[in-house]
């Protein structure tokens, strides 16, 4: 019934290859006719059967070197082509397909978004559109000529150059277009519709003008100017820090809002999720803005990060998304501030990523085995994997890595390339030995390292004794050693650092961990240092070192590096949760330390030293990352601990937080550095003076002279987790003036779907019936049913099981109509392991549930079946 896993070991290279592919699109929303005429070319000269992927689709005729060709076998995943006859290596099939873009849900291959019509091929969506050779080893020049309505569908875009365009008679007209650069199938793109378009343009710096050209939908121009300027900083950064130039002259964006991802990086023509590109201080947040930028930086990244070098095969994805996130990270840090984005990232590590390497879906960054490849799109594959590349660049250095870089794209322009390509460039550019970093590739799960230390009073010497040791994963038993780049600093009592020195010559800050055990030693110590470990977050790793809290204040006030400050801070709340959690497990009251608030004070009043660094210093881990924390999770307990947490700050610290709200104005808003910070402390005060008494008022006038999105959607959110008595209002009144806005109603979904009320599952399956939703927009889906599935544990994993039926009754919905979306929001279910004797055999009933279902989906198959497994 399912096509089998693949693995990894099993890569062949191709028996055949395609080199030209010419495509012809009779555009219709209820019946396209796409013919496909491919050049193919015989490889190994064994082979007489030319295999076909293709599915989804009505297919009509094929011809081979233009006579009909009969000797075929179909089945539903492709077509099987008896060439014994074929005795020339080189010869050209016809196929002709049939395709109904408005009934396709999926959101894959061919469909309609809107009143347009576009397409997703990566990873196996062109397998969608016709029978191909759909795997990224195989690349071919494309040309490809559009022919549809012309008042539906003005405008007609597909990769490359225009090169040709015309009318006909009956209101139709066509665009043809070409792509000088041979690519896989899944950067394939074609958009349809009728836009806005906002146009611009970018020299390059060897003098190309490159036309760039950013498609809204109609009425949105005023939203598009800021994804517009970041495509010119991106371009202009990869120049600068890379030296890497963009390779056509023109550059295209479609803004669509049917998307099951962020954004696709489709050679010379990008197609986004709209979130990811409209922007106006009305409609968008500071968040939004810094992940537009980002969103855009990454996609345009990819030009050269996995268009002109693109992947060998699936299994080699983080190849390009490791790297590719890396450079948006990058691109990010040096435009913004580099503490806050590096603490950003490192929250996401923390909770997502964690936790997917302690699930039944844990993988290495580069996966072993694949039923269906939208499954690995991942946190690991991406997130985990810009950390890899990350190590290398602090284990390099700029210039070195730069060099390695420089190897790689030369030695592979053009090419499709593994993650040992890449390697072995940074190795033999740079002459530092990879071999067992690289084990990085291979292995899943967290390493965990345990640090003591010990002083010598008498001879000033101080040792960091150090082990390492990977638990076993759902995927994989044994672990070996890796080489974790451990970045340290020693601190006196006063905050300044000691410098590090062995038998005379200062030493690197970063440490080679690569042994089990190891002992590091620094002479000429004063006085007991305290340690900040794992500075910068140097690996993906868990630290395990038995801080105190006074060493942890001291970091706290006086470390010089930004992020062991935060890091610190993170440590002392953790703790204090822990001590907490267990006493009310035990139906003791709670109690928070007050040196922990007294340090907190402390912050806040000199919050101008570093305004970001104070928001992301005061601001409680969320739920999910506290979580993170626990073998077996407590979600009720995590609730109410944090909720306590919470209502404490605030209550202790009220008239400091409140002098800081009144200290900050800001009058016109401004999309600007220094503003958004000063919001973000801002408002990061207000959620905690929401749960003092003056909370409602304070909120409520907040909300009323709120002339940005940012600042109405804090109010809002203060008055929603506070619970306060304008919160109906406010929430009626954000409705009447949005509803007729997606993007922003996503945001008042999401809120209504993290509300603590005991009711709030009640409230989201009303709200599935609101006018502004849309069970077929995977982001209306996403705000409402994903925020609570991932965003309110607490709900979700309510003890009767509501939450776990009420996901199910979805999934068997969505398993139908939009598989890829269903087996990321079946995530929070497969991970059962991590719950109580309670909790655990209801959620397994829930994925029994699933699993009964006769047509389940690879994707979401292939996650039950690994967690009623595990
Ligand atoms: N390659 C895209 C990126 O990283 C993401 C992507 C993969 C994607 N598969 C997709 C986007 C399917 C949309 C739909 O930017
Ligand atoms: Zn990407």
């Amino acid at each position: 019934m399912y096509s089998k896993a693949k693995y990894r070991k099993d890569y062949k290279t191709p028996d055949f290859t395609a080199t030209d592919i010419s495509l012809d699109f009779q555009l219709d929303p209820n019946h396209t006719v796409v013919t496909a005429t491919t050049q193919f070319q015989r490889l190994n000269a064994e082979s007489t059967e030319l295999r076909l992927d293709g599915h989804s689709f009505q297919f009509a005729a094929i011809k081979l070197n233009g006579e009909d060709f009969t000797a075929y076998k179909q089945d539903s995943e492709g077509l099987t082509l008896d060439l014994s006859e074929q005795s020339a290596d080189k010869f050209e099939l016809e196929i002709v397909t049939n395709l109904v873009p408005a009934t396709n849900t999926s959101l894959q291959g061919l469909y309609q978004s809107g009143e347009g019509i576009c397409t997703q091929c990566e990873a196996e969506g062109f397998r969608q559109i016709t029978y191909a050779l759909d795997r990224p080893d195989v690349l071919a020049r494309y040309q490809v000529k559009i022919t549809a309505d012309k008042t539906k569908y003005p405008f007609l875009l597909s990769n490359g150059n225009r090169i040709a365009s015309g009318e006909l008679e009956d209101g139709r007209h066509w665009v043809e277009w070409q792509d000088p650069f041979p690519k896989p199938s899944y950067l394939f793109a074609l958009v349809a519709g009728d836009f806005d378009l906002l146009q611009d343009s970018f020299t390059t710096k060897s003098g190309r003008q490159v036309a760039l050209e950013l498609y809204v939908d109609r009425g949105n121009l005023n939203r598009a100017d800021w994804a517009m300027q970041s495509l010119k900083k991106a371009m202009k950064w990869d120049e600068d820090r890379f030296d890497l130039e963009y390779d056509l002259d023109i550059y295209m964006i479609v803004a669509v809002d049917f998307f099951n991802m962020g954004a696709m990086e489709n050679k010379g023509l990008n197609v986004f999720n709209s979130k990811f590109v409209l922007a106006d201080p009305q409609t968008a947040t500071d968040a939004d803005y810094l992940a537009i930028e980002s969103m855009i930086g990454h996609e345009y990244f990819h030009n050269w990060t996995g268009n002109r070098v693109t992947c060998r095969d699936w299994f080699q994805l983080s190849l390009k998304e490791g790297l590719t996130v890396f450079r948006d990270q990058e691109f990010s840090s040096d435009t913004g501030s580099r503490a806050v984005n590096r603490i950003n990232n490192v929250k996401i590590l923390r909770s997502a990523q964690f936790a997917e390497d302690a699930s039944p879906m844990a993988h290495p960054i580069r996966p072993e085995k694949v039923l269906e490849m939208n499954n690995f799109y991942t946190v690991t594959v991406y997130e985990k994997g810009a950390e890899v590349i990350r190590m290398m660049h602090t284990l390099l250095g700029e210039k070195a890595f730069q060099a390695g870089m420089k190897l790689y794209i030369s030695e592979n322009d053009g090419k499709a390339a593994t993650c040992d390509d890449f390697i072995s460039a940074m190795a033999r550019a740079s002459g530092v030995d990879l071999e067992l970093f690289a084990r990085w590739y291979k292995q899943s799960g967290t390493p965990e390292l345990t640090v003591s230390d010990h002083y010598d009073e008498k001879a000033h010497r101080y040792q960091l004794i150090v082990s390492q040791m990977t638990p076993p994963t759902a995927d994989q038993m044994d672990k070996a050693n890796l080489h974790i780049p451990l970045k340290i600093a020693l601190y006196d009592q006063s905050g300044m650092p000691f410098m590090l020195l062995n038998n005379g010559e200062v030493v690197n800050d970063v440490l080679n961990v690569t042994q089990t055990d190891q002992i590091f030693e620094f002479q000429d110590i004063k006085s007991r240092p305290v340690p900040a470990l794992l500075c910068d977050f140097s690996a993906p790793v868990k630290l395990d070192y038995d801080y105190s809290t006074e060493q942890l204040i001291i970091l706290l006030k006086h470390a010089q590096n930004e992020f062991v400050r935060w890091d610190a801070m993170q440590m002392l709340f953790a703790q204090e949760l822990r001590r907490n959690l267990s006493l009310y497990q035990q139906g003791q009251p709670l109690e928070f330390s007050p040196e922990i608030l007294t340090a907190l004070g402390y912050v806040l009043a000199n919050y101008q030293q570093n305004i970001e660094l104070t928001t992301l210093i005061l601001t409680l881990p969320k739920e999910t990352e506290f979580a993170e924390d626990f073998k077996i999770i407590d979600p009720e307990g995590i609730f109410v601990v944090r909720d306590f947490m919470q209502r404490t700050i605030a209550e202790n610290l009220k008239d400091a937080l409140f002098e800081v709200y009144n200290q900050i104005h800001l009058e016109t808003y401004r999309i600007a550095a220094e503003d958004i910070a000063l919001r973000g402390l801002r408002n990061a005060c207000l959620q905690y003076l929401a749960f003092t008494e003056t909370g409602n008022t304070l909120v409520n006038k907040h909300y009323l002279y709120a002339n940005n999105m940012t600042d109405s959607l804090a109010a809002l959110t203060a008055a929603t987790k506070a619970q306060l008595a304008c919160r109906d209002n406010l929430l009626r009144d954000f409705e009447e003036k949005w509803q007729h806005d997606g993007l922003v109603m996503d945001k008042w979904f999401s809120l209504q779907a993290t509300r603590p009320d005991s009711n709030v599952l009640e409230l989201v399956q009303q709200l599935m019936n609101h006018p502004s939703f849309n069970f077929n927009n995977p982001n209306r889906l996403r705000a409402l049913v994903g925020s609570f599935v991932n965003q309110n544990p607490r709900a979700f994993h309510a003890i009767d099981g509501s939450g776990y039926r009420f996901l199910t009754d979805i999934l068997l919905k969505l398993n139908e109509s939009n598989p890829q979306v269903a087996a990321r929001l079946i995530e929070p279910l497969i991970r059962l392991g991590r719950y109580d004797g309670q909790r655990q055999p209801l959620m397994k009933r829930a994925l029994e549930r699933l699993n009964d279902v006769e047509n389940l989906s690879k994707d979401l198959f292939e996650k039950i079946e690994k967690a009623l497994n595990s």
